[in-house]
């Protein structure tokens, strides 16, 4: 089992490390690298423990506590988030120190009851700005709805300008070590921008917003310790440069080829269109949907400016392995990019339009329409201007 890691003075780590989990929201997110469920403990003449962790790992939480100060006694409990992720050990630290008084926002209330009606403990209401004195260091809150839930908050600790974000900078990886300075830079930022392409990419207005907020008040910030992944003590501003770059839909001269083929048609199309964005100095990530990891299109997607989606037409529509990569472009919205469908058919078609219809829902601009479309195979002609197309999506995305 993990230890309690002390952030500064009286500040721990006392979470616990998934090592194994593989899939996350149900399937819905790939974490190659597992997760951690971060809590934190601050011990002054009074005590809070700020987010719990995830129920299977409650009995490491406890652990970890009473390795810090045993018996146990909690004046506060901060709940940040509701999500199962955060609160699933709610009730075992309700049971292990009733007492404690319960500060969240007032839809997270609301969830707890909801998720935990048999439980009762006392609580405030906390909004942006309510502050609360442990001693020597207090907690403020700040209400961050959607990031991740409408319930989240952050909570801030003036006296060590240390911000407790919850979802918010987090990464799911699973390490031995705590902080930024102890792991691969690039490691960390790959997977933080794969959760910020995954889960909160259609909040991107709602996060400028909040680092605007941040910043107009003039926040300090030593640390950033989120709940998942590692403790951005380093380099906080990295993460923080990072998320204004995301949320604002910044990309540069990238494009993601995201495709699939039965008899290679649609494949050769998809080189062909590939070859003409190199050649116009255009950095190209190219996946067969079958053989990738969705997740991992959709965080390379996060910092391109074009995105061309191919597929053969089959039973009149497109192939079942391409539709999840458009089902999830129409709800998380990127921002700024343009577009391209392409593909072949046989008999008779159907998936060019289908294509076309679904990138346009996610709110990207085609940049041509009707993209390429080929019976059969594509000849030297229908390569070439696929080539063409190529160049011409790269000259439009050029720094
Ligand atoms: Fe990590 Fe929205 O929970």
């Amino acid at each position: 089992m993990s230890q309690p890691v002390a952030i500064t003075d009286g500040i721990y780590w006392v979470g616990a490390v998934d090592w194994n989990i593989r899939y996350f929201h149900g399937p819905a997110f790939s974490t190659h690298r597992g997760t951690t469920y971060n809590a934190y403990l601050i011990v002054d003449d009074k005590t809070a423990l700020v987010d719990t962790v995830y129920e299977p790992f409650k009995e490491e939480l406890i652990a970890k506590l009473k390795q810090i100060k045993d018996p146990v006694k909690l004046d506060y409990l901060v709940v940040n988030h509701t999500e199962s992720d955060h609160a699933g050990a709610f009730p075992a630290i309700m049971e292990l120190c009733p007492d404690a008084h319960v500060l969240c926002t007032q839809r997270a209330f609301d969830s707890l009851k909801a998720h935990y009606s048999h439980i009762d403990f006392n609580y405030t209401i906390v909004k942006t700005g309510t502050s609360v004195s442990l001693g020597k260091r207090s907690l403020t809150f700040i209400e961050a709805p959607m990031l991740h839930w409408p319930d989240s908050m952050f909570t801030y600790v003036p006296e060590e300008a240390l911000l407790l974000p919850n979802d918010a900078f987090g990464q799911h990886i699973a390490t031995s070590v705590r902080f930024d300075d102890q792991v691969d830079a690039g490691l960390i930022m790959d997977e933080a921008a794969k959760y910020y392409a995954n889960i909160l990419m259609p909040f991107s207005n709602l996060i400028t917003k909040k680092l605007d907020e941040i910043q107009k008040i003039n926040l300090a910030i030593k640390t950033i310790a989120p709940s998942h992944g590692i403790i951005w003590r380093k380099d906080p501003g990295r993460i923080i440069e990072a998320y204004a770059r995301w949320a604002e839909g910044q990309g540069k001269a990238k494009a993601v080829i995201a495709y699939d083929t039965m008899w290679l048609s649609t494949e050769k199309m998809a080189h062909a269109l590939m070859d003409g964005l190199v050649a116009g100095g255009c950095e190209v990530k190219l996946f067969k949907l079958s053989v990738s990891d969705r997740n991992d299109v959709i965080k390379e997607i996060l910092d391109a400016r074009a995105v061309l989606v191919g597929s053969p037409t089959i039973n009149n529509d497109i192939l079942p392995v391409v539709s999840p990569l458009l089902d999830d472009l129409v709800g998380l919205r990127p921002k700024n990019k343009v577009g391209l469908a392409f593909g072949a058919y046989g008999w008779g078609g159907g998936a060019q339009k289908i294509l076309e219809e679904r990138l346009k829902a996610a709110k990207i601009e085609l940049i041509a329409e009707p993209g390429p479309t080929v019976q059969w195979v594509p000849r030297g002609e229908d390569l070439q201007r696929c080539y063409e197309l190529g160049r011409k999506i790269a000259a439009r995305i050029a720094d």
